[in-house]
């Protein structure tokens, strides 16, 4: 899926993510275990590889974004974790082994999600993460990635999505939800790349372009893989949208309307890199990748 550029990316991720998460210890050790079990490896680490692909694009340092990339990862992750709970989703498999609350009980995952969260912005403010970075660059990412998480953006679309399970919801009802919960926080990894590089004002919404109709297509692609990939493929369950009765583009579309909508959104996608120019050749094949992937 990631070519080599992006390859690079992501070893520097898969390194630095560990470093940043609390070690267990005393008492309460057991809620950091459940923090690391549910950021191992295993994800595909897409919005932390758009966060430095972004600034390297935008002309800044990867490295210097490294923080701020497994900040939005953490909260990808929390996520996941509590969507994942009985109350939401019940899902017992996610990157290939039991979830969170499988592994650890719902009372420590629910905690761990938390911690996550938590986690994700002490990570942002963390002098020793800012270090030759622009203090109003680093206030602006940390802003967009606590808007993109928030009532607005994620929390926002898994509130549309559970309240939408057994009902038939309208196109742009739909669509909110795709944008909500999923769109929010690929768009806010395009923008803390690029802020974080110190992009101006235009280039920055030419990467939320990107990330928005990246977020529509992706989300699209995963309501697609629920219903023609098999668990072992996904490392979650298939089908897990039918049996919650989910509102989804497949039900609303049908699986010719869903593909064709996606392939459409990664047109926009591609487009909107224009901005970037010939450097952007990397996201431009991630970007076609992601509509073929198969997990
Ligand atoms: C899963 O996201 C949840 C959605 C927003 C569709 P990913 O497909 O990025 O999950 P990982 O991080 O690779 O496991
Ligand atoms: C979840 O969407 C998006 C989040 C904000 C976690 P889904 O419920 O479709 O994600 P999967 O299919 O369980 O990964
Ligand atoms: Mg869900
Ligand atoms: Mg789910
Ligand atoms: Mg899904």
């Amino acid at each position: 899926m990631y070519t080599a550029a992006l390859e690079r990316h992501l070893a520097l991720i898969e390194r630095a993510l560990p470093t940043y998460l609390p070690q267990p210890s005393g008492a309460s050790a057991v809620t950091a275990e459940a923090m690391q079990y549910a950021c191992e490896a295993g994800g595909k680490r897409l919005r932390p590889v758009l966060v430095l692909e972004f600034a390297r694009l935008c002309g800044g340092s990867p490295e210097k974004a490294l923080p701020f990339a497994c900040a939005l990862e953490m909260i990808h992750s929390y996520s996941l974790v509590h969507d994942d709970l009985p109350c939401m989703d019940n899902s017992p498999l996610r990157r290939g082994k039991p979830s969170t609350h499988a592994a650890f009980g719902e009372t420590t995952a629910l905690l761990a999600g938390d911690g996550l969260l938590n986690r994700a912005f002490e990570v942002c403010v963390a002098p020793q993460n800012r270090i030759g970075l622009d203090a109003e660059c680093v206030l602006r990412a940390t802003a967009a990635l606590a808007d993109a998480a928030g009532q607005d953006g994620m929390i926002g679309g898994q509130t549309i999505d559970l309240q939408s399970e057994g009902r038939l919801i309208d196109v742009e009802t739909l669509r909110e939800l795709h944008r909500k919960k999923t769109g929010a926080l690929l768009i806010a990894a395009c923008r803390m790349g690029s802020i974080l590089a110190g992009a101006d004002q235009a280039t920055v919404e030419a990467a939320a372009s990107y990330g928005a109709h990246l977020g529509l297509a992706f989300q699209i692609v995963d309501d697609l893989l629920d219903v023609t990939a098999t668990a072992e493929q996904l490392g979650k369950p298939s089908g897990a949208d039918e049996e919650n009765e989910k509102s989804t583009y497949v039900t609303l579309y049908g699986l010719d309307g869903a593909r064709r909508m996606a392939e459409e959104e990664t047109d926009a996608a591609i487009a909107a890199l224009a901005a970037f120019g010939e450097n952007a050749s990397d996201l431009r094949a991630l970007t076609n990748a992601l509509l073929t992937r198969i997990s």
